[in-house]
């Protein structure tokens, strides 16, 4: 399946047309989701089965959709979609969601959690991410749960990143956050922002130098082709979220939100078991199909060069102190070194 090209038209066209709420054949309800990722990428497996599993309880009442590669439009667009309620949910990236909501700044940040455990124990802790998860209730949407997006990692195209003095003068594409493209500054590179579906073309034509992201992206996203060096600085976890229109979720009756809820509760659960194996294999076909080099830099120079970036979340939301305090007590229990 390909893209539209005149997304923002297909989206403007589908607020009009749709609404979360438009009845199918039968009087079901027609439950849209979007996301940006390929059929065979953990986020659609995980969807997929929301959808089996959904159906096969209320298949009645709903029938849900899934949207998979962008079909509905760029990231940024669907979650306009969700707003609007044109759309039931879409999966987006905790980093776009900042211009949103500041709170989502504070998932943004690089080098937020020592260790996959740390990331993982705070994202499943309620007291730590419902202060997030709410505030886009008055824009609209809110996450009903959280995915694995695993580490973003520097990689390029024909220079080896091995400490942040290698990325002078690069041009590297980053998410559209302000958190991001201040990232870059502080690491001496220079910021591109733009959308995921946009960076494999900007790549092939030279655009940009290189990009970063999990190792999904080599693969999934064929960005191994091009680019031939993947560098370990670990610079951040950033989750995926799954987001869900207000209208269309505070209107589901009790026992329908019930069994909704343990749906979102299986998609992360089908979501981080298959992260685990996908990471694994694109690893593999990256470094044995696309001939990527995988490097293994010392992140303590990057870490110090964006540390700045907590003083400064720190002193622009002090609200949301009490969350990192809690973040840092998972951080001790679960320290660098930690699975
Ligand atoms: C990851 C993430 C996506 C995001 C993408 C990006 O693939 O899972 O949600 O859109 O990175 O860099 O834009």
């Amino acid at each position: 399946m390909k893209r539209l090209p005149a997304a923002a038209a297909l989206a403007a066209a589908l607020a009009a047309a749709l609404c979360a709420c438009t009845a199918a054949p039968g009087g079901r309800l027609t439950v849209r989701i979007g996301h940006n990722q390929a059929t065979s990428h953990p986020t659609h497996i995980a969807l997929a089965a929301f959808e089996a599993f959904i159906e096969e309880r209320l298949g009645d009442r709903y029938d849900i959709e899934v949207y998979p590669s962008e079909l509905l439009g760029s990231q940024t667009e669907m979650v306009q979609l969700t707003q609007t309620g044109a759309i039931s949910f879409c999966v987006a990236s905790n980093s776009i969601l900042e211009t949103f909501s500041e709170n989502y700044t504070l998932f943004n940040l690089p080098y937020l959690f020592a260790s996959a455990q740390a990331y993982h124990a705070a994202m499943d802790d309620p007291a730590v991410t419902g202060p997030i998860f709410d505030s886009t209730r008055q824009a609209g949407f809110e996450a009903v749960t959280w995915i694995d997006a695993g580490t973003r990692n520097f990689y390029t195209v024909d220079t080896p990143v091995d400490s942040p003095a290698d990325l002078r003068g690069l041009k590297i594409r980053v998410q559209q956050s302000p958190t991001n493209v201040e990232m870059m500054r502080l690491l001496g590179g220079s910021a591109t922002p733009m959308g995921f579906g946009e960076v494999y073309t900007a790549l092939q034509a030279k655009i940009i130098d290189g990009a970063e992201n999990n190792e999904m992206a080599l693969t999934s996203n064929g960005h191994g082709d091009v680019c031939k060096y993947y560098s370990y600085d670990m610079h951040q976890m950033i989750p995926d979220l799954l987001i869900g229109n207000c209208g269309f979720l505070d209107a589901l009756p009790a026992e329908d939100r019930a069994i909704f809820e343990e749906g979102f509760r299986l998609v992360n659960e089908i979501e981080r078991r298959e992260w685990v194996t996908a990471v694994a294999e694109a690893k593999e076909t990256a470094e044995a199909k696309q001939g990527v080099q995988f490097l293994y830099p010392d992140t303590a120079p990057f870490q110090q060069a964006c540390q700045p970036l907590h003083e400064q979340m720190l002193d622009s939301y002090p609200a949301l102190a009490p969350v990192y305090g809690a973040i840092q007590d998972y951080n001790a229990q679960y320290p660098a070194g930690a699975s």
